[in-house]
């Protein structure tokens, strides 16, 4: 990894994200887990979490988006299945997916014929997961196409359909309309038990392998509660940074781009190398709070790209070093990830995934 000097980072404990996988295998059990470590595992470092779960035996497989992503993980010694939840495209990257050992999702008959070319093509008999649509409205093929991708792909013999998967578009909100998605998924999953197959079934999302038990089915593919940022479980990432410059200014000064914010008082104002170029979003300027000293201290003015100041007029000693949390605890207060994230119009999946790639990664046990 490249040298770095600059204090930001992206602290990721560990033994949250250990005691986290623990806590969704027990609830999940006898299901087992498929950890969702897309999206660098939502900001989080896909292949040094997968490395956690897999030498520790937390998780059945992984789920990532694309096919870079699963070669990242292969790249990285992960031996554990790897289930590409996208649609692939173009055609050709199956062979990538299948050389590498990957599963892929079938979710139309044209992919379905691509994928037995391609087995044929790469001289290996391929693994897939065929998804079908229950209500989510993203990828997936209906039942009548989902019996009809499963019988081709039986037939090619290059083939080999080893799962089925739906996704809840609602479970956090909906659970009338998830349990009709569930029916969907139960109704074609048993007609193609009565054709013979032998399938992994899954369809939970975090939230649903949670709060939905007739949900668990074989496996629970699980992101967002894993990186603790669902209720009962530890968030493991916290965004750190340090006080770069330190000055008092006149009531009236104007602090950042566009004069949004003018001081009406005389005021200390720190510094923070950290902007949106790191995934702090502009959003914030004015409106979220950053801790220093133990205390929580106003964002003033725009966020830039590299810096964003503020309001530390309260705290007693900051001087330039001075350690400066934007997500995460210092003494007794907490930022949030949904705290952020309300401040953004946002989820909190997208305030950690949105974390760029400058801004290192530390792991601390
Ligand atoms: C297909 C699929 N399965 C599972 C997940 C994991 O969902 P969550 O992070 O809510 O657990 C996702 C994430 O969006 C997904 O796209």
């Amino acid at each position: 990894m490249a040298r770095t000097f600059r204090p930001t980072c992206a602290e990721i404990r560990l033994s949250a994200v250990r005691n986290n996988l623990n806590k969704l295998r027990a609830a999940a059990a006898p299901a087992r887990l498929l950890f969702v470590v897309k999206a660098n595992a939502y900001g989080h470092g896909a292949v040094e979490l997968a490395r956690l779960a897999e030498s520790g035996g937390l998780a059945w497989g992984f789920g990532v988006s694309c096919v870079e992503e699963g070669l990242a993980l292969r790249e990285a010694g992960i031996k554990s299945p790897v289930l590409v939840l996208g649609s692939l495209y173009p055609f050709e990257s199956f062979v990538e997916a299948i050389n590498a050992g990957m599963i892929v999702t079938i979710a139309s008959l044209d992919a379905a014929r691509q994928v037995i070319e391609a087995s044929r093509r790469a001289g290996k008999k391929a693994e897939c997961h065929i998804k079908l649509e229950t209500g989510m409205g993203r990828i997936g093929a209906r039942k009548p196409a989902v019996l009809k991708i499963y019988d081709e792909l039986s037939a090619s013999g290059a083939v080999s359909a080893a799962g089925l998967y739906t996704h809840f578009s609602s479970a956090d909100t909906d659970p009338e309309y998830t349990r009709r998605q569930l029916a969907i998924f139960r109704e074609t999953a048993a007609e193609l038990e009565q054709r013979g197959a032998r399938l992994l079934l899954h369809a939970a999302n975090s939230c649903a392998a949670m709060g939905y038990p007739e949900a668990r089915l074989d496996l629970v593919r699980c992101g967002i509660a894993a990186y603790g940022l669902a209720e009962g479980f530890e968030p493991a990432m916290e965004l750190k940074t340090r006080v770069v410059f330190v000055k008092n200014v006149r009531e009236g000064a104007f602090i950042s781009y566009n004069k949004t914010f003018r001081a009406d008082r005389p005021m200390t104002v720190a510094t923070l190398p950290a902007g949106y170029g790191d995934g702090y979003l502009r959003r914030f300027s004015n409106r979220a709070d950053v801790l220093i000293g133990g205390r929580r201290c106003r964002v003033l003015g725009n966020v830039t790209m590299d810096m964003t100041m503020a309001d530390v007029t309260a705290v007693r000693d900051v001087s330039v070093g001075s350690e400066a949390v934007l997500l995460g605890r210092q003494g007794g207060e907490e930022i949030t990830a949904a705290e952020l994230a309300d401040i953004a119009g946002t989820i909190t999946y997208e305030i950690v995934t949105l974390i760029t790639a400058r801004v290192p990664r530390v792991y601390t046990p």
